[in-house]
């Protein structure tokens, strides 16, 4: 047992050395601390299995190592930081001698960061934490840890970029990748809103872009039931749009909720009798949301007999389309000035 726990932390410090970043980091946090097979965990539980003075020893070697570990976690963590933090700060350096720009060219806000900011407006007020992820991600938090392994369907509805050269990573093509991470950070209770972007190999039309918006919702607490669920949703559309709109609730299948819906809601731009925004049908897909699924809470770190949750994927630029009455979701990144000067 000795042995073990001494190889660990080899191993461990061998792995800090390679990190270039803090995506690896968290990797390596993860296979060492995760709660269901970090290896040093698992070296934890296995001291169960001792008795009398051995178990005392051991058990004072494996916290030691521990609490070793962790400082070396956090130091590595502040280091990453504070070098991204500054070279941020050089980059950004203000000329402050520079004249002041005429007012008709100061510019403003993209509408897209109109929409985020009431949302986060929004949800703050309701007690959210306002939470950010990585857009080049692990293959773990955007599918495995979602219950979603590597032959299972659904992966193929979400049409990912992946990273040549680095099998385990992709661009997030869904803010959900944010789930796991922000429980094993923050564990519960828990609320929070991940207003991001993310990225699908997907041939673009009126209402669908490779590069898009989503704000990930995702509550956890004790007995929490569908009709928290749909306040949320009910409080979300009409504090954006400012109006009661139409909804319609559907069955909606994805691996990380269950029971799982689709929330669409009448098109305010063409009214409902169908044009490109909403794919000619009157009603457009904005909010699939469910209650968040056992194996989630688990891979989070929680005991799911104790912990329940809802959580929800807004296609916050769909709502931004219907805020705005934009007819095609390809003016956001289209660059046309007479667009944006609309806002
Ligand atoms: C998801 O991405 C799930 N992660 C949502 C979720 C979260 C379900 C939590 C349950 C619980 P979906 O692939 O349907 O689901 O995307 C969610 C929303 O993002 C869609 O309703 C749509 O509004 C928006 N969206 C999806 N693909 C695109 C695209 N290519 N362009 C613009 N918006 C898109």
């Amino acid at each position: 047992m000795k042995e073990k726990i001494i190889k660990i932390k080899q191993e461990f410090q061998k792995g800090l050395n390679e990190i270039k970043d803090v995506l690896q980091l968290d990797e390596l946090e993860n296979r060492f601390f995760s709660r269901r097979s970090g290896e040093l965990t698992e070296a934890m539980n296995n001291l169960k299995k001792l008795t009398g003075e051995a178990r005392k020893e051991m058990g004072k070697l494996a916290n030691q190592v521990k609490n070793e570990l962790q400082e070396m976690i956090t130091n590595k963590r502040q280091e990453l930081e504070h070098g991204r933090a500054y070279g941020l700060a050089q980059a950004e350096a203000i000329d402050v001698t520079q004249p002041k720009l005429p007012k008709e060219v100061r510019g403003h806000l993209h509408p897209m960061t109109l929409v985020n900011n009431d949302l986060e407006d929004l949800f703050t007020s309701m007690g959210f934490m306002i939470l950010d992820g990585p857009e080049l991600e692990s293959v773990y938090y955007a599918f495995e840890g979602l219950n979603i392994p590597a032959t299972h369907p659904a992966r193929e509805n979400m049409d990912t970029f992946y990273i040549k050269d680095h099998v385990d990573w992709c661009l997030r093509p869904h803010t959900s990748s944010v789930q796991v991470r922000a429980m094993q950070k923050y564990g519960a209770p828990l609320r929070a809103v991940v207003p991001g972007r993310c990225f699908r190999n997907e041939a673009t039309d009126a209402a669908h872009e490779h590069t898009f918006y989503q704000l990930e919702g995702l509550v956890i607490d004790h007995e929490i039931s569908i009709s928290h669920l749909i306040g949320t949703m009910k409080e979300l559309l009409k504090g954006v749009l400012k109006r009661e709109v139409e909804v319609r609730l559907r069955p909606g299948y994805f691996p990380f909720v269950e029971p799982g819906f689709e929330l669409d809601m009448k098109c305010l731009v063409c009214g409902g009798v169908g044009c490109g925004a909403c794919k000619h049908s009157g009603w457009v897909e904005t909010l699939p949301c469910g209650l968040v699924h056992p194996k989630v809470i688990e891979a989070g770190g929680l005991d799911s007999k104790d912990w329940t949750g809802f959580a929800f994927g807004l296609g916050s630029m769909r709502l931004a389309m219907q805020k705005y009455g934009i007819e095609d979701i390809r003016h956001f990144h289209g660059g046309n000035l007479s667009f944006l000067q609309q806002f």
